[in-house]
């Protein structure tokens, strides 16, 4: 029996190096290494299996025994392999990696994997789309889930955000109604992953708490380019509290160290019938490949005095603190550098939850975030099956776990102490509680008073402000990219009410955006009185009371809520350019682009009418890495097409080849041929190469080997689209 003073002293190890591999060695004790390899067949009882191949029967063409035990062991298992899949998020792609901070954070938390920049913290990260089923198109129009779980040494520490900072609605007691209302409708279950149909637009045209939030997902940011070029929000103010017990008010964001960049709508449409993995394949193929997915973790920090000092509350998840408000400060790295080793046991069974926290994080009373502490751990018994999932490999905490929980559905734990309950003196009062300053959680002592109430805070009624000042600071390209969202979104809603209640939302955020939409739409915008906007009202309430007001002055648009104004990377790290080629292309053009793309770290692919390998024109065989067949233009960024006069002929006679042109070009993206291939830009509809030299983004070299139309290229595919051609191709966002 341990005296008190016996026990350990603190959960902080002596020295943060040894513990670091420490919890490296117990990850990877996690990790099954039942491959088979060399290993016999055995049932799960580990009985040797001499026959996979044949039932047990009565006779060679006799009926099968009911006493065959390794079939229906077998055929049970397999009967039994499905789970429920997440009731939201069920469509998601994940990878392990690890996390580290620059500088020690103690004077703002006491979470200790912030404080030592040489420590490691493993990390296991799941992006998810949220309206989809398992199997729905990774392409969706949708919100984007960014959930970290960080393996620290004082437990489990869960961000559970979205790549967008806001949500839809203020309080989680709206949670079902807002997801019954995306999801694809009950009577037919149509349309899947996507939310252009009526029932979300009514939801959404009665509730403009949600008009900010709605902004951003017809923004290009619901069209990610690659789960490895958006940001991420933690979105709920949460506190860091300090050694001293200080608290603080923090946001979380990650940056994405390759920059922010989408695709156009049209494109995602594409991809989705091409390559519905387009995000997951990319996500495993850049890790396979060593381009390890790094972003810098952000916080925004506001003191305990200066709570009441906004135009907005803090405690509304669906407003942000503008970074031009409050800067964001990076303190940390996050690599993704290892892809799971099983998609079931990692990226299905990982249990996120918000209420994972460690001491020096805590809560604030958002009524969103105070929803989800309660529904994670309730939705994981359904889905994962009782209360043991915390055993399930993934879910392990690398910290040591004891307490007196027992028994319950697949309990992996052989616990060996008799006494399974506190206080007790038969083990010795273990496992005992850890004092705050030994490492233990001590929720931040928060005064609260007040009469139970079911209300909101005064400022919650803002709803309009910061969906103007998300419109305001957006480009025109990313404003015409809103409008024509908006026109996709509510051309597919059948009943026309729908559509008018929400021109009426739109003219509180902007009146031109409402005229533009509804322009499309053709409709005029609604005049005189509408009635009330918000009809979500109390039976009790007065309805006036509920109704969106202003506050404060309007907030100066900030240019980090834009794509394009803050994105000014150079780089064209891990870009895709097609190479487009057939038998006799020439080598020296081919060999300086290549060279170029692999200097600056972009992949260069080759694309010819079949598979095997072309002859260029000095003779040397070129891997095709794709078929005109099985790839597409939308799933490169860019287009590159060598000389070489028999190369050109047998492309100007695929229609499959004109068609890839076409459609790159369609979609702003930069092309650049050589002189002999310029007659295939005619063949695609490129009026005049490009007019003349008007459009930046189509290079056409003026000799062999062109070191600047080379350098031109790049720097073309840097800036992502070329969004001037955009107008130009699109009469309808003129
Ligand atoms: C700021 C608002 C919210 C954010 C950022 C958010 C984010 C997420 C993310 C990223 C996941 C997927 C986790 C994974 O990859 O496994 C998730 C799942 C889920 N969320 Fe939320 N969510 C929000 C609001 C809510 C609310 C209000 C509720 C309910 C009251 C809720 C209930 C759920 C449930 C039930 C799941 C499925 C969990 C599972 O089966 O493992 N969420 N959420």
């Amino acid at each position: 029996m341990k005296k008190q003073s016996e026990r350990k002293p603190s959960r902080h190890p002596a020295n943060p190096a040894e513990s670091d591999d420490q919890n490296k060695k117990r990850l990877d004790l996690l990790r099954n290494n039942e491959s088979g390899l060399g290993e016999g067949l055995t049932t799960n009882q580990g009985t040797a299996i001499t026959d996979n191949q044949n039932t047990l029967k009565a006779g060679p063409r006799g009926p099968s025994l009911l006493e065959d035990f390794i079939f229906r062991e077998k055929i049970t298992h397999f009967d039994h392999e499905r789970i429920p899949e997440r009731v939201v998020h069920a469509r998601g792609a994940a990878a392990h990696g690890y996390f580290r901070v620059y500088e020690p954070m103690a004077s703002l938390t006491r979470a200790s994997f912030l404080q030592d920049p040489t420590k490691e913290t493993p990390v296991f990260v799941r992006f998810s789309t949220v309206a989809g089923s398992r199997g729905s198109s990774d392409l969706a129009r949708d919100v984007r889930g960014f959930a970290v779980k960080f393996y620290t040494d004082e437990g489990v520490f869960d961000l559970v955000g979205n790549n967008i900072p806001v949500f839809f609605i203020q309080d989680a007691i709206k949670f079902p109604d807002l997801i019954h209302a995306v999801k694809p409708e009950p009577h037919n279950e149509i349309p899947q992953a996507a939310s252009a149909h009526d029932t979300f637009w009514d939801f959404i045209s009665l509730m403009p708490e949600s008009a900010h939030m709605v902004l951003w997902a017809m923004s290009d940011r619901a069209l990610p380019r690659s789960l490895r070029m958006m940001e991420g929000f933690g979105i709920h103010t949460f506190r860091f509290i300090n050694a001293d017990g200080i608290s603080r008010f923090v946001k979380f964001h990650w940056k994405p160290l390759l920059g922010m960049h989408s695709v156009l709508w049209d494109e995602a449409q594409i991809i989705s019938g091409k390559d519905p993995d387009f995000h997951r394949r990319d996500l495993y193929e850049s890790i396979e490949g060593g381009d390890f997915p790094e972003w810098e973790l952000g916080v925004q920090i506001v003191e305990e005095a200066d709570e009441d000092s906004f135009p907005f509350d803090l405690l509304d998840p669906t407003k942000i603190i503008p970074e031009n408000v409050v800067p964001v400060r990076r303190i940390g790295r996050l690599v993704l550098n290892r892809n799971p080793d099983n998609f079931f046991a990692e990226t299905e069974q990982v249990a996120f939850h918000p209420g994972h926290i460690v001491p020096g994080i805590d809560f604030t009373a958002d009524p969103l975030l105070q929803g989800r502490l309660f529904s994670y751990t309730d939705t994981q018994l359904i889905r994962l099956g009782g209360p043991n999932f915390h055993e399930i490999p993934i879910n392990r905490s690398v910290a040591e776990v004891h307490n007196n929980q027992r028994d319950g559905h697949m309990r992996q734990t052989i616990n060996k102490s008799r006494a399974a309950y506190d206080p007790n003196s038969l083990g010795g009062g273990c496992p005992f509680q850890v004092g705050a300053n030994q490492g233990g959680f001590a929720s931040f002592a928060e005064k609260v008073s007040g009469a139970k109430v079911r209300a909101r805070g005064e400022k919650f009624f803002d709803h309009f402000s910061q969906a103007t000042l998300f419109y305001n600071s957006q480009t025109e390209t990313e404003k015409d990219h809103i409008v024509s969202a908006f026109r996709f979104e509510l051309g597919k809603v059948e009943v026309v009410d729908i559509r008018k209640r929400m021109l009426g939302i739109l003219g509180q955020v902007d009146k031109s955006l409402a005229e533009r939409v509804a322009a499309g739409l053709g409709l005029s915008l609604p005049t005189g009185s509408q009635g009330p906007l918000n009809k979500s009202v109390p039976a009790d309430g007065n309805p006036e009371d509920f109704q969106p007001r202003a506050i404060g002055t309007a907030l100066k648009p900030s240019p980090e809520l834009s794509i394009i104004r803050s994105t000014t990377s150079e780089s064209i790290q891990t870009r895709r350019v097609a190479i487009l080629v057939a038998d006799g292309c020439d080598d020296a053009d081919l060999n300086i682009v290549l060279d170029a793309l692999t200097s600056n770290k972009a992949q260069g692919k080759i694309v010819g009418p079949r598979l095997g390998y072309v002859r260029t024109r000095e003779n040397n065989e070129l891997k095709v890495h794709f078929s005109l067949l099985t790839a597409s233009s939308v799933l490169f960024d860019a287009l590159y097409i060598p000389g070489g006069a028999s190369s050109i002929a047998s492309l100007r006679q695929e229609p499959a080849a004109i068609e890839f042109v076409r459609e790159t070009y369609k979609h702003c993206k930069a092309i650049a041929v050589s002189r002999e291939a310029s007659e295939l830009l005619a063949l695609a509809g490129i009026a005049d190469g490009g007019r003349r030299g008007e459009d930046e983004g189509i290079l056409t070299s003026t000799n062999a080997a062109d070191q600047k139309l080379v350098s031109n290229f790049v720097a073309a595919i840097a800036r992502h689209r070329i969004w001037k051609r955009e107008k130009l191709l699109r009469p309808d966002l003129r």
